[in-house]
């Protein structure tokens, strides 16, 4: 069953009916504006950081879970009869309702007893504000008398402090209402320099600023007294909870349309310019007067929104392809890259899932996040892998975590997860090959944002090498720390008491358990540093590294491989995990993909067993399991993986993350019919058919799907913000289809599916367009070069020598 449609043409998610099974949202704003919006209207905004700068407020955990947000209730003033195109939270039954989920806008309306309404909201390039550019439509034969009330809720910034501190908070709210615009300022008084603004662009019959006078005693966001009386209040906010609504009333003729701006913006003032006159308590509105302005012309907003789609087809265009399917095109070309900005941009920080007061942005997750955005806007990766680099510890180690607004470690997860120093490498690579911007390793970048501790990045790098190499365990594999990638496998942890965190207790010196999913990261790392070594002027360190990563290789070899399958880990006591020996958790698809990927066993077989063990055990029609059997019960050695329930999360789910890393060891392996069955399973265009066992959005991945374990095998849940989308995007582009930045250009290395008779790509590289046609001749991916009709030795195409920015690039795979 489908809630909606593809419009490919114009990159849109249609929603055809507002009872989606969970909320399906996107994100507005790419920069540092941010909105969060589904397809009822629901979410909230932010500047920078969810938590610290939180604009508008919302309610986690509510019921329904899709309440508060952007709401504009359209009533009409001859019956009384009021409701809300977006549907919520008055669910009035509706005709012809749309959402459209497009590149950093939405578009959502319908129609009710002949008034049609419908709201466009965005958040223009380098601009602090969202607009919502609502139309109205009289479609009766007769005028109709309206009254249009706009409606938002402040949050009183610190979105933790405001769901918490109740006692303070009942009495701080302040407001300003000047021409129309209403000013929500509280706490400017004292520290903040910065306030919100909500405007609107049709003469005003009155506002609201007090959340309880608009709605009324005892009553809620479907029935706000305002709104039913058809009258505002003009109420000021002192304390309580500060809103922003808007009351507009018009007459339309038959036929007439009308179109009413709202907007809503965030501002800061200069610390000694906070107040107009100076000695007073007002908001000195100087300068973001011509900006409240500006937007309240229609033809300014129609261009903003022009340069908004402009700048997404440019972002897009960077990397398009034509395949014989059209689940790959609409990811690759559209969403799956959509969704990595929105990683890129949030982390694992704000979603419905993710509240933006738990996490700011992951080290790991942001490296990792790269693979799948650099490509679109790699100035802004550069900026984050040196931001990133600047939290790193001495020791080479990391802060789990930083605040986007601080851009400093935070301590709340701590450190001592082992992985985390590697994906800083492979981020780094990522960053190389696509731009060959080597200049990137002599920028001076402090650690632990220490002035005076500048080093060049390419010293953080040999650090995190170092890092593991410091910290080897009994069978010479890298110390697990807290834990590695699976956050949940936690084997110094040892918690037996409730509601303790696993990702900050640790009771064991940790000097035992080893990870042999790290093992294969460093491996792959130590290509990595050698190959930027080679190319950097460092190539007498490139042997180094790569003899460690040799070195390493064998002990995984030795030590971590379990007879028809790699091994996950050793535990405290040195006992293995994932292996045949075990009772549950026998074998874990994290080492079988990235041992692989980093290149062990593919010439001696290891990795086609290891394939093979893959497809027998962990696969599912819905992807691929983490582990299996799942953990019946807790496992105090074993720790979080095992207090899931089975079948979901860490503990038997599908975690849709590393999924793509046995697509790309099977792409590597040579077998492009596996690799591409596995991205299908996981598609979620291909899911989009059985939405209503999916239940979240089919134009983004979730982080998980449920297990065979569990009851509900097939529901995806925590949809966009997940490692899946830059993976997966990564797996398909680089790797099944095969087109791969590398440190010396373009190389070609398609492993698709034997059916496949070809398929076209356009791709931006280095400032130059590359158009690729692969055209299968043979069963295997053999590459054979044509560059500009010459044969070319290789599957690598070199940036031409004469400065053209045009190549046209045949290959046939044999
Ligand atoms: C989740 C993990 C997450 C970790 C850290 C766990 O509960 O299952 O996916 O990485 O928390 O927040
Ligand atoms: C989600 C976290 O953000 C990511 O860093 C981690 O690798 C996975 N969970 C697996 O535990």
């Amino acid at each position: 069953m489908q809630y909606g449609y593809f419009d490919d043409k114009n990159r849109e998610y249609v929603i055809t009916r507002p009872d989606t099974p969970l909320p399906w949202i996107n994100y507005l704003g790419c920069q540092a504006y941010f909105g969060i919006v589904s397809n009822t209207a629901g979410g909230y905004s932010f500047y920078r950081d969810a938590r610290l700068r939180r604009i508008t407020r919302y309610r986690y955990n509510n019921v329904p879970f899709d309440l508060g947000g952007r709401y504009i209730y359209v009533r009409d003033d001859e019956t009384g009869d009021y409701w809300l195109p977006s549907w919520q939270p008055t669910h009035s039954d509706l005709e012809q309702y749309t959402c459209r989920h497009g590149m950093g806008y939405s578009t959502i309306g319908s129609k009710r007893r002949g008034i049609s309404a419908s709201t466009r909201y965005f958040v223009p390039l380098d601009e602090n504000l969202e607009i919502w550019q609502f139309t109205l439509s009289n479609e009766r034969q007769t005028p109709a008398a309206l009254s249009v009330f706009s409606a938002i809720e402040f949050c009183l910034w610190d979105a933790q402090d405001d769901s918490t501190n109740f006692q303070r908070n009942f009495s701080i709210g302040e407001v300003e209402i000047e021409d129309g615009v209403i000013y929500h300022k509280t706490e400017y008084r004292e520290r903040r320099d910065h306030f919100a603004w909500f405007a609107c662009s049709a003469e005003l019959a009155g506002f609201d600023t007090q959340r309880d006078v608009f709605l009324g005693p005892t009553r809620g966001w479907d029935r706000p007294a305002a709104v039913e009386r058809g009258e505002s209040f003009d109420s000021v906010a002192h304390g309580w909870a500060p809103i922003g609504s808007h009351h507009v009333r018009l007459v339309l003729q038959p036929g007439e349309t009308r179109q009413i701006l709202f907007v809503l913006g965030y501002h800061e003032n200069p610390k000694d310019e906070k107040f107009d006159p100076p000695e007073s308590q007002i908001v000195n509105k100087k300068t973001v007067k011509p900006v409240i302005a500006g937007y309240l012309i229609p033809a300014n907003v129609d261009e903003a929104f022009q340069k908004l789609r402009t700048y997404w087809d440019g972002l897009l265009d960077i990397c398009q392809v034509t395949t014989p399917d059209i689940h790959t095109d609409r990811m690759v070309n559209v969403w799956n890259a959509y969704q990595c900005m929105a990683t890129f941009n949030m982390s694992r920080s704000a979603s419905f899932y993710e509240s933006g007061i738990g996490r700011g942005l992951g080290f790991r997750d942001s490296n990792q996040d790269l693979l799948g955005f650099v490509h679109m806007v790699p100035e802004r990766a550069r900026e984050r892998i040196l931001d990133l680099a600047a939290t790193q510890l001495p020791s080479g180690g990391a802060y789990h975590q930083y605040q986007p607004l601080t851009k400093k470690g935070n301590n709340d997860v701590g450190g001592n997860f082992n992985d985390d120093p590697h994906w800083l490498i492979v981020g780094v690579g990522a960053y190389l090959k696509e731009t060959g911007d080597w200049s990137i390793l002599d920028e001076p970048v402090q650690y632990d944002n220490q002035p005076g501790s500048e080093q060049p990045l390419y010293d953080h790098l040999q650090r995190s090498f170092r890092y593991t190499l410091d910290r080897l365990g009994p069978h010479s594999l890298p110390l697990i720390g807290r834990a590695d990638w699976n956050d949940c496998l936690n084997l110094n942890c040892f918690s037996d008491t409730p509601g303790q965190s696993f990702q900050t207790t640790t009771n064991k010196e940790g000097k035992v358990a080893e990870s042999v999913f790290i093992g294969g990261l460093f491996v792959l790392a130590a290509k990595e540093l050698a190959a930027i070594a080679r190319h950097s002027g460092h190539a007498d360190e490139a042997a180094g590294y790569l003899a460690e990563g040799a070195h390493m290789e064998e002990t995984v070899r030795r030590h971590g491989w379990d007879g028809e399958w790699f091994l996950r880990a050793y535990d405290d006591f040195g006992n293995k995990v994932g292996s045949k020996e075990c009772a549950e958790g026998k074998i874990f698809i994290e080492p079988q993909g990235f041992c692989i990927l980093a290149g062990i066993g593919l010439e001696d077989g290891l990795a086609r067993r290891a394939l093979e063990s893959v497809r027998k055990y962990l696969a599912t029609p819905h992807g691929i399991v983490l582990q299996q059997p799942a953990y019946s019960r807790y496992y105090l050695h074993l720790g979080e993986i095992s207090s899931y329930p089975p079948g979901y999360k860490e503990n038997a789910g599908i975690f849709c993350h590393n999924n793509p890393w046995v697509i790309i060891a099977e792409a590597m392996a040579g077998n492009g019919d596996g690799a591409h069955d596995y991205y299908s399973r996981i598609n979620p265009s291909a899911r989009e058919a059985i939405s209503d066992v999916h239940r979240c959005e089919p134009y983004v991945y979730a982080q998980m799907i449920a297990g065979r374990d569990a009851p509900t095998h097939g529901e995806a849940k925590n949809s966009w913000l997940t490692g899946t989308a830059a993976w997966n995007y990564y797996a398909i582009v680089q790797f099944i289809l095969g087109i791969r930045p590398a440190y010396d250009g373009l190389q070609i290395a398609p492993a698709i599916p034997e059916r496949w008779t070809g398929f076209r790509a356009v791709r931006r590289f280095r400032g130059v367009t590359y158009q690729i046609t692969v055209r299968r001749a043979g069963t295997g991916n053999a590459v054979k070069l044509m560059v500009d009709g010459q044969a070319v030795d290789g599957d690598v195409v070199r940036a031409p020598a004469d400065g053209r920015t045009e190549v046209v690039v045949g290959v046939t795979l044999e």
